[in-house]
């Protein structure tokens, strides 16, 4: 049976490979993926993703590693402590990395390269590296340096509130909901040195209806959110996605291979 199985994914796997060209398998390790989550702020969707730890840990799929949070008073901090000290036997520490402050654009520039470099240092203190890591951005405010995602290539993640290209930078849901369009949703995509504007993984949509308020339509955003990000973690863990040169759209996408 579990023979059949292979067959039939290599020969699917096979055909896709023709019409697509695979220029990333994106994990092809066979150790645990190393999993750092970088926060700002509540960290909801941190907390959804440390839940399902101990189910994907269990089957040898993941190691978390890191919580970063470059907001001292980052609520994501406590609730790393308080999700930790009561759901897991061993601890995923946490950090609070700071950006210099700057002013004039040359300052903010040097901020964000010397911030890179101390991110990269910090996860690999806690063997996060580009070999074995995964980074999920789960409400970090920050812009990447390039400095950090040339580092990482294909292994920064993060969830963005709206489908985009539609909506992206901050208060995605309240402009969707201002806008007045009736679909939004979640998106989860690779981090590259634009705003939101790396290649998409995976989205779900929500629905806009009548009664909602910019509260209600949060509440359904994030219920989502909740759900795929930890799910989109799961298929990057278990070797399901990668990216491709679509010969047909001529640019490149990322395919879940289920
Ligand atoms: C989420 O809506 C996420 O999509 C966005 O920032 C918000 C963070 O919420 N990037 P939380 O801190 O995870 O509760």
């Amino acid at each position: 049976m579990i023979k059949k199985f292979i067959i039939l994914t290599s020969i699917i796997n096979a055909t896709f490979c023709m019409e697509h060209e695979i220029i990333e398998p994106i994990i092809p390790i066979d150790e645990p993926l190393h999993i750092a989550i970088l926060v700002s702020g509540n960290g909801s969707n941190m907390e959804a993703i440390l839940s399902c730890f101990e189910r994907f840990e269990k089957r040898g799929l993941i190691k978390p590693c890191v919580v970063i949070s470059n907001k001292k008073d980052a609520y994501a901090l406590k609730r790393a402590q308080k999700e930790v000290e009561t759901k897991f036997k061993n601890p995923v520490p946490t950090e609070y990395l700071p950006i210099k402050a700057a002013v004039t654009e040359e300052e903010k520039e040097n901020a964000r390269r010397e911030y890179a470099h101390k991110l990269i240092a910090c996860l690999s203190k806690y063997d996060v590296t580009p070999e074995n890591g995964l980074i999920c951005a789960a409400g970090f405010m920050l812009i990447l340096h390039k400095d950090f995602i040339n580092h990482f290539p294909n292994k920064i993640i993060n969830i963005h509130p709206s489908l985009l290209p539609a909506f992206p930078g901050a208060d995605a849901i309240k402009k969707a909901f201002l806008s007045g369009v009736k679909i939004t949703g979640v998106t989860v995509h690779f981090i590259d040195e634009g705003m939101d504007t790396g290649l998409i993984i995976k989205q779900k949509s929500v629905d806009i209806d009548n009664y909602d308020t910019e509260k209600t339509l949060e509440e359904k955003i994030h219920k989502v959110e909740h759900e795929l990000f930890p799910k989109v973690i799961e298929q990057y863990a278990t070797d399901k996605i990668a990216i491709a040169h679509d010969k047909v759209r001529n640019r490149l996408v990322v395919y879940i291979i289920d």
